[in-house]
């Protein structure tokens, strides 16, 4: 197949434009960063697409996982990494789960192994409707749960379900990587709305739910990845107040739900909105990410089409995982584990903390989240976290810039993602220490 061009590059503006090789090489010695500044009021958004005209488009316009990139970086021994975004693989519950797996190779292996329903395993989805029954108060039958592998894969059918291409997409800003990227394959349009620090922008919201071609709306109102912030039920209520009667579904993404340390339960949109809400949940963060068991609840109309799709993309979730998840959550406590993992995740949220007010200039900000794996922190304008980053990896310590967390480019991002999950007290002591002296350091040299 004839190569029509070697890279294309987006502008700020959203116009594409062709390049070849030589210009590429050309701009590419202007700047390793992100972001190549051209002149004051032109941003190139550095997105190098494929250099082959196989690829559809879809594919080539997305930029490979950022994050993923900076995690090979931080991968040296000697780095203290806040950049990871996993659960802490020491309380994954080994032998509790190899009891299980056990169980149901004795029990019918022969079932275990076999083809199942799309819909997902039904042991599973009343478990999963039980749970909404008795911890958020919500009646939801299992015929309104899909088995999804990963949530993400939920959020993947929603795309396929939902989106042609220039369908508008309603996302926090800054908001989740995974679903940024996800809809970018599908093309759609993106309308950010800031994210405060008791939830959405209701003005900005207001604006971007009346734009034609609205079909969707992404957030994850408790403890957001990036940010770590939960929407208050005031916010809540009055989001629901602003889409009411819409023609738009809200994705409520609560894969951090259940890992509350502080503060009081937060209502969900279904209960305020519950003809236009759909529901992603994670078993990723309360038992393990490997098992990749997700689900989504929709009302039936869309659960018909979600099969459809989900059965064009993969037939059914892993049977066999289903199966032995079903086998532990029977014989386990969930809740107990979930408390365990709360107990360790919140002590190293609060020695961040700790370690941010000791460490870090007072003109650094920070959001102060009540669960999850993540703080948000806001440098002073015009320092970049990027560069930074390029000093602490010297120094030593990770963190991911805020740049991905952004659908549009912007000149200097002043922001950064921190993950407490996986690093230990004493190790967050240390490593914040280091961070705060490479931004003081960073922050004399802008000065000069
Ligand atoms: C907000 C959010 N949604 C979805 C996912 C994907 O989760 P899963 O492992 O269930 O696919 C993640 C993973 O980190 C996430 O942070």
């Amino acid at each position: 197949m004839s190569k029509r061009y070697d890279a294309f590059v987006t502008w700020a503006s959203g116009i594409k434009v062709p390049i070849n090789k030589k210009i590429l090489d050309q701009m590419a010695a202007w700047s390793t960063s992100m972001n190549v500044k051209v002149n004051k009021s032109t941003l190139l958004s550095w997105r190098v697409l494929e250099t082959n005209s196989m690829f559809a488009d879809r594919i080539s316009d997305v930029p490979k996982s950022f994050i993923r990139e900076i995690l090979k970086v931080a991968i040296s021994p000697n780095i203290i990494s806040f950049a990871g975004g996993l659960p802490n693989r020491d309380l994954f519950p080994v032998q509790a789960l190899k009891e299980a797996s056990n169980r149901v190779f004795d029990a019918d292996a022969g079932d275990a192994l076999q083809y199942s329903t799309t819909e997902g395993y039904l042991a599973l989805r009343k478990y999963i409707s039980e749970r909404y029954k008795t911890i958020k108060g919500l009646n939801i039958e299992p015929k309104n749960i899909l088995i999804t592998t990963g949530s993400q894969q939920g959020l993947d059918l929603l795309g396929k379900t939902f989106l042609n291409e220039n369908d508008r997409v309603i996302i926090e800003k800054p908001g989740y990587l995974g679903a940024i990227q996800l809809f970018s394959i599908y093309k759609a349009r993106f309308s950010p709305v800031t994210l405060n620090s008791d939830g959405l922008d209701l003005a900005e919201l207001t604006k971007a739910s009346s734009l034609r071609n609205t079909k969707l709306m992404y957030t994850v109102p408790n403890f957001q990845n990036p940010t770590g912030i939960t929407y208050s039920d005031k916010n809540r209520e009055a989001i629901a107040e602003i889409l009411r009667g819409k023609p738009l579904m809200l994705i409520e993404d609560d894969p951090y739900g259940d890992l509350r340390y502080t503060g009081s339960h937060q209502s969900s949109f279904m209960h305020y909105l519950p003809e236009q809400t759909i529901l992603l949940g994670s078993f990723s963060k309360t038992v393990v990410p490997s098992f990749r068991m997700g689900w989504i609840v929709a009302p039936d109309e869309i659960m018909e089409k979600l099969i459809i799709a989900k059965q064009a993309s993969d037939l059914h979730t892993n049977y066999f995982t289903q199966k032995l998840l079903v086998e532990y959550l029977l014989n386990n406590d969930l809740n107990e584990h979930i408390n365990k993992i709360k107990e360790v995740y919140g002590r190293q949220c609060m020695a961040m903390i700790e370690s941010l007010k000791r460490h870090f200039p007072e003109n650094v900000e920070y959001t102060l989240p009540e669960g999850g794996m993540f703080l948000w922190v806001t440098l002073p304008q015009g320092i970049s976290a990027m560069e930074l980053f390029q000093e602490a990896i010297k120094q030593d310590v990770a963190f991911v810039p805020g740049d991905p967390f952004y659908t549009s480019s912007k000149e200097i991002v002043s922001t950064l993602r921190l993950n407490f999950s996986c690093v230990d007290e004493q190790t967050i002591e240390k490593g914040i220490a280091r961070l705060g002296a490479t931004i003081r350091e960073f922050m004399e040299k802008q000065k000069q």
